[in-house]
């Protein structure tokens, strides 16, 4: 039997209530999901059960229990008290999927302060935005990661310790501290920072299509949504053995790759590697994963594979599969099913919406290619394109909509008062995707209503791709627009016009290329430059991307009333 039993009962007698007794929140009162996620599930009889099942790509392992996560988040908390960080400030943790990441973020929540994750792989320029933008006090790092934050502390003056979890023997600079998680004094009783619902937790940076990357500010109270969602999406039960494999740079290894799963109880394994067929089969035959949370790059990958890799394995653990960050592709559903005896299910959401919005729930019967249904307590639409009215007609394309009254919505964009004012039209919060609901209410994905790239599951704004094109001396403008890709759904390909005396050539792409690879992180780096004379703009000077984009999809190029007369 599913945790959520019937869907339609659920969505009838549903309350957010049901999630806040079940955590023993009183309206009002404390609640710290730093606090949720070790000393509360020991004072539940779990002090001893498995936690973390960590192992890196080299095979190394380590176990933590629900005790040495409550201990050793008690030991990253007062470590950073006994620095003088106060509660609010922003500790950011930048390092790959260790587990002093997963644990130091428990601990971070702990004291109150609040948890900026960033992925290890940013270059100094997309690390530099965010930590600024946050005036970060201070980042948890490796020794591996040291020469990119050494490169642009000197412009970080909020910046004021940089601390790295491995150090070892290594030479630290005046600022820079080492913290090792294992030998420092296990610190057994803490009083937690009494935050309260809207105390702010956790700080994810997100791609605008404009501007700067946006960071979307969780709080506390988004735990309610995560903690339920986790148990009725993900099924999550008490013998499970669960793997998401997104890294907390990205809010799906937050919410469910340490909040929500944790919060129930849940044993979760996190592999510290990146993709690799027999290495992920493996991984998940050793633990006897029973719930896998993945994404459709991630699927589409595997499926390259063929289910013939598969059989080498003994995968008879799985019994729930969900995914999230594209839109899943009905074959890919059909192939699971053939793979691994079981569909993935689809789960739909944002780093705004903080939890699972849309989705097939177990039990539900899945339409290949649909993202499901509104998860009880969410009430959503999709609204006409120009009224901004719902659509009651099945089948009609519109925008994605939300009532704002769920517990994890974000409470806004940090400096941003006006980007996020942009988010709601008549009382509804406005995902920026399009989508139409069937006769059955199964919501089917269409695309994107803005010109961020969705490069597996990751969105990439094209500002910073821009940017970064730009300062090369050849480019005089550019756009970066999305490209279709079989693997990553969509890849970046940038279309440059050059400044006069300069000559397009292979060279000349190359020497772009290798400049902007400095500056970007992987994720953004275009796959392709294109030299054009000029880009299409309108006539307000505005580049229309999406022009671009439509002649790199091979679509109908839609409404031009606006561009710019040549
Ligand atoms: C955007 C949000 C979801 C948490 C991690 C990503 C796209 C996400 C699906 C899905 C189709 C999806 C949307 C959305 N997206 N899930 N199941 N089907 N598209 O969070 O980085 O804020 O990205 O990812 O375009 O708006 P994010």
């Amino acid at each position: 039997m599913s945790n959520i039993g019937s869907y339609a009962d659920r969505v009838k007698g549903f309350s957010w209530a049901i999630s806040e007794q079940e955590l023993g929140y009183q309206p009002g009162g404390i609640i710290n999901i730093g606090w949720h996620l070790s000393d509360r599930l020991c004072q539940k009889g779990l002090a001893a059960k498995k936690a973390l099942l960590w192992e890196d790509h080299q095979g190394t392992e380590k176990t933590f229990t629900f005790d040495d996560v409550r201990v050793l988040s008690n030991t990253f908390a007062v470590f950073f008290q006994k620095l003088g960080i106060e509660p609010g400030e922003r500790i950011c943790l930048f390092m790959d999927r260790v587990p002093e990441l997963y644990i130091g973020f428990a601990g971070i929540l702990k004291m109150g302060a609040i948890a900026q994750p960033l992925f290890s792989a940013f270059r100094e320029e997309s690390l530099d935005t965010r930590l600024e933008n946050a005036a970060t006090t201070a980042v948890l790092t490796q020794k591996k990661h040291l020469p990119v934050v050494r490169k642009i502390r000197p412009q970080l003056p909020h910046l004021k310790y940089v601390i790295v979890v491995d150090a070892g023997d290594a030479p630290l600079r005046e600022g820079e501290i080492a913290f090792d998680m294992d030998s420092a004094t296990r610190v057994e009783r803490f009083e937690v920072f009494p935050t309260k619902a809207e105390t702010p937790s956790v700080l994810h940076y997100t791609s605008g299509t404009t501007g700067q990357p946006k960071g979307a500010q969780h709080v506390h109270y988004s735990l309610i949504s995560q903690y339920l969602t986790s148990k009725w999406v993900l099924d999550l039960q008490p013998d499970d053995v669960y793997w998401c494999n997104a890294d907390p740079g990205w809010v799906t290894g937050t919410s469910y790759g340490i909040i929500g799963p944790w919060a129930n109880g849940t044993t979760q394994a996190v592999l510290d590697s990146g993709f690799n067929t027999d290495r992920w089969y493996a991984f998940l035959q050793k633990h006897r994963i029973t719930v896998w949370y993945s994404a459709p790059t991630a699927i589409r990958l595997l499926m390259r594979e063929g289910t013939d890799a598969v059989r080498k394995y003994d995968l008879s653990s799985l019994r729930h599969l969900c995914s999230v960050g594209e839109p899943l592709n009905a074959e890919a559903v059909i192939w699971s099913q053939e793979a691994f005896g079981r569909p993935f299910h689809d789960t739909y959401w944002q780093t705004e919406t903080g939890c699972i919005v849309i989705t097939n729930v177990p039990g539900m019967q899945v339409k290949p290619g649909s993202m499901g249904k509104p998860f009880p307590g969410i009430t959503a639409t999709v609204l006409d394109l120009r009224t901004h009215e719902p659509i009651t007609e099945p089948g009609k394309v519109g925008l994605i909509a939300l009532r704002p009254d769920w517990p994890s919505l974000i409470r806004g964009y940090r400096n941003n008062p006006d980007g996020f004012a942009k988010k709601f039209v008549n009382g509804w919060y406005i995902c920026g995707d399009r989508s139409s609901i069937d006769a059955d209410g199964y919501y089917w994905f269409v695309g994107r209503d803005d010109d961020v790239i969705n490069t597996g599951g990751h969105l990439v704004g094209p500002f910073e791709i821009e940017s970064a094109l730009l300062e090369h001396p050849a480019v005089a403008e550019s756009a970066a627009v999305a490209k279709p890709d079989p693997v990553n759904m969509e890849v970046v390909k940038a279309f440059v016009a050059l400044k006069p005396g300069f000559e397009s050539s292979d060279d000349l792409e190359l020497e772009i290329m290798n400049f902007i690879r400095k500056k970007l992180s992987p994720l953004a780096m275009p796959q392709e430059i294109e030299f054009v004379k000029s880009l299409p703009k309108t006539r307000s000077g505005k580049i229309m991307r999406r022009v671009l984009r439509a002649q790199e999809f091979g679509e109908l190029i839609g409404d031009i009333s606006t561009l710019e007369n040549d």
